[in-house]
Order: C-alpha cells, then sequence, then structure tokens
C-alpha cells in the first residue's frame, strides 16, 4: 500500500513539473522572454519528429548531387552559421550573395531571411532546396527520394502513423528540429537569473551596450525583429539594397533584418554579406564608419563615441553572449544513431 502511495505522489510531481516524457519540454521558454511567435498547435512537437527534422537538417540528400545539407552552411559549432565563408557556399561550388545567419531562438521569430523575404518558419527549407546556388534541388524531388528510402519511410511511420512520406511533413519536421534549438544559458543569462556576476568590464561594456545597441539589438533576444540601415557603406558586388528586395519601397532600400547578437563571438563574419572579420571591425563601423544615405536609422545619425577601453569593455560584453552549452550539445549535433542503428 505504501509502496502504491509513493508512486501516486511520484506520478503528481512529474506531471505537476512536465517531466513525464509526454509532457518533455522541447523549446523552453525562458522566465522573461516574450511568448514565441511561433504557432505550435499547428505543428505540435514530439520526439521522433524532431529527431527525424534532424536527420533530414544534416542530410545531403536534400541537394541535387547528394553533396550539400543544411549543415553544411549552418554548423552548429558556430551557432549554426557558416564562418569559413563570407558569403555562402553552395553545390557545385556556386557562391551566393548572402552570409550565412545563426539559426537560434527561431521560434521568436516573426520574419526569416536579411530582408524578410520568408514569414513562415515551415517555408523556409523550400527556399534553400529550390535555390540554384545552395542545394538546386525540388521539394517534389527531395520527397521521391525519401519515399524510396526505407530508413526514411520507417521514421516517417514512427512520427505520423504513415509511411508515405509527404512534403508537408518534410517541411513541419525541419521546423521542430530547428525550434528546439534555443540559445538561453550563456553567461549573460546567468547574470539575469543572479546566477553568476559580470566582471566589471562585462558591466561596464554592459552599460554602453544599453545606451549604444539596445535599442535595434534588443534584449532579451538581442534582436527587435525590425529592419534597420545601419549605416554599412553600399556593397558595389551584389548592389544587394536588402528589405527593398520585398517591398519594392524605397524607403526600404538598404535596410537589413537586425540580427541577433546571441553567440556573436562565434557567428563571423559580420553582416549580411559577411565584410567585417571581426568585433573590433564591427565597432569601428559604428563609430567611425557610418555612411550616410537617405535611409539611415535616426539612431545611428548622432555619432557613437567609444574609447579603446570603451570598445575592448562591449567586446567584454558581447562575448558574454557565448552558450557554450547551446553550441555543444550534442542534441543538436549529426544524429549518427539515426543514420547508423537501423
Ligand atoms: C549554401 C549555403 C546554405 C544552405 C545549404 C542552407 N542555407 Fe540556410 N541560409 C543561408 C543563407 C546565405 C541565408 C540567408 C539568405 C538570405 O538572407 O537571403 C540562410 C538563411 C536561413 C534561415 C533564416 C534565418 C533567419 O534568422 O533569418 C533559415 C531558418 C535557414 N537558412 C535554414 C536552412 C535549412 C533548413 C536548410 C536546409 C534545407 C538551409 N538553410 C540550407 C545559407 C544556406
Ligand atoms: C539602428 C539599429 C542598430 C543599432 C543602433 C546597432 N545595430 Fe548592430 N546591426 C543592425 C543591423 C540592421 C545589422 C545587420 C546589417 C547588415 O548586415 O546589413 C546589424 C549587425 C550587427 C552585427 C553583425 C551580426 C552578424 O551576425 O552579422 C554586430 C556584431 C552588431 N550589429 C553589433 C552592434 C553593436 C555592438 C552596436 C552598438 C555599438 C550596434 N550593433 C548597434 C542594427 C543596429
Amino acid at each position: 500500500m505504501k509502496k502504491l502511495l509513493y508512486i501516486a505522489v511520484i506520478c503528481l510531481l512529474a506531471v505537476a513539473f512536465g517531466t513525464l516524457p509526454d509532457d518533455e519540454v522541447y523549446v523552453p521558454v525562458p522566465k522573461n522572454w516574450p511568448k514565441p511567435a511561433y504557432d505550435f498547435s499547428g505543428n505540435p512537437i514530439t520526439k521522433e519528429k524532431i529527431l527525424l527534422g534532424r536527420a533530414l537538417f544534416y542530410d545531403p540528400l536534400l541537394s541535387a548531387d547528394g553533396s550539400v545539407s543544411c549543415a553544411s552552411c549552418h554548423s552548429p559549432y558556430n551557432a549554426f552559421t557558416h564562418t569559413d565563408h563570407k558569403v555562402s557556399h553552395g553545390i557545385y561550388d556556386r557562391i551566393g550573395t548572402r552570409n550565412a545567419p545563426a539559426l537560434q531562438n527561431l521560434a521568436w521569430s516573426t520574419t526569416f531571411m536579411w530582408d524578410g523575404a520568408v514569414h513562415h518558419l515551415d517555408a523556409q527549407a523550400l527556399a534553400p532546396i529550390h535555390n540554384k546556388d545552395e542545394m538546386d534541388e525540388t521539394i517534389t524531388h527531395v520527397v521521391q527520394k525519401l519515399n524510396a528510402s526505407q530508413l526514411y519511410r520507417g521514421a516517417f511511420y514512427r512520427a505520423y502513423g504513415d509511411s508515405i512520406v509527404t512534403g508537408t511533413q518534410v517541411l513541419k519536421v525541419m521546423s521542430q528540429f530547428m525550434l528546439t534549438l534555443v540559445s538561453q544559458n550563456a553567461k549573460y543569462d546567468k547574470v539575469m537569473r543572479s546566477e553568476q556576476v559580470f566582471t566589471e568590464s562585462e558591466t561596464k561594456g554592459y552599460e554602453l551596450f544599453k545606451q549604444h545597441c539596445a535599442s535595434c539589438h534588443k534584449e532579451p533576444l538581442f534582436t527587435n525583429n525590425g529592419f534597420e540601415n545601419n549605416g554599412l557603406q553600399p556593397d558595389s558586388i551584389y548592389k544587394d539594397g536588402g528589405r527593398i528586395k520585398v517591398t519594392h519601397r524605397e524607403k526600404d532600400s538598404l535596410l537589413f533584418k537586425v540580427p541577433s547578437l546571441r553567440n556573436v563571438a562565434v557567428t563571423y563574419p559580420y553582416m549580411h554579406d559577411g565584410r567585417f572579420a571581426n568585433l573590433q571591425m564591427v565597432l569601428f563601423h559604428y563609430t567611425n564608419g557610418i555612411y550616410k544615405s537617405t535611409t539611415l536609422s535616426p539612431r545611428l545619425k548622432k555619432p557613437i563615441v567609444l574609447s579603446e577601453n570603451d570598445k575592448r569593455n562591449l567586446i567584454s560584453f558581447l562575448k558574454t553572449l557565448t552558450d557554450e552549452s547551446f553550441l555543444h550539445n550534442k542534441d543538436n549535433a549529426y544524429p549518427k544513431d539515426f543514420f547508423t542503428e537501423r
């Protein structure tokens, strides 16, 4: 009898704290964060689906010649960006026009791509799959290849109870994996949770950050999800107008999505075209390089003045945004077992 009571209590506790496997929280929402923008009711998260999305993310089967996977350009150890190249390198050594952004906290994003061309995460994978310079494939052909694979048919059966793979399922499971990429455990977060303290230099850097940067790179996600012109000299190679490509409005010329600065120390090179190799160059841009075009953000019209010491402090603060537990989370890495165990 006593034993039964113990079991009942343990079960109740498990339900209350959400630790039963079915209630497992795959996309944690930290306490002081806004609500995610992604509507999970249209794509209920399960363990099998996440694993499937993760396998697809790392599988070069998604490209025309089986040479390029999503992870070729989005590497887990750099917060899912590509540090070897200024702009992306895809299939047949073709070169794109933009720098691969980090993939993290995507459940909170309202638009995707540097110009916001994609409005829903579930549509995102279509872009690289169909892009001639990236994967040069079609979703229809990807689905055919998956239906011809015993491994994937089995996995889709476990996930959906049906072994016929559809394009919608492919896109939804890929979203599920990407939604689980939550970075919320950097030193910054630990300081906010009163588990650690900033050094003197980091504290000074944080003050400077709040003063000069946080209006666009807004805490706690370090982006305001908006589009801004941060004063980059227009590039002469790609002639990338940014947001205007989507809206065709003159006032959006040279506006780009404000990127999150979480894990920024490892997501170099910086900006939509990877023009700056390191954070020193980025700060030099904000203090000395602002290009005054008609659409320059009003927030950057007044020059930002930083001493060498200020810059060091600001960089110390930016480094507190590096989340080692995210970068080295084995649940985000290549799922070796998926490909070998069955
Ligand atoms: C050849 C390199 C390359 C490959 C392969 C690639 N990407 Fe990307 N990814 C990029 C680049 C470059 C951008 C930014 C493009 C733009 O802004 O126009 C991007 C943007 C994104 C974004 C938007 C992020 C944001 O915050 O705006 C997501 C999500 C994404 N990719 C997921 C994927 C997935 C899923 C795959 C595989 C199906 C994939 N990528 C394959 C280079 C690549
Ligand atoms: C007016 C809004 C605004 C302000 C203020 C601002 N930024 Fe930015 N920041 C942006 C935009 C927009 C981009 C992307 C621009 C692009 O690539 O074309 C960006 C890009 C960056 C990047 C590159 C990130 C990456 O992944 O490529 C870093 C680093 C950065 N900003 C740091 C800072 C710092 C530090 C400050 C304060 C000194 C600051 N920003 C102030 C809007 C702003």
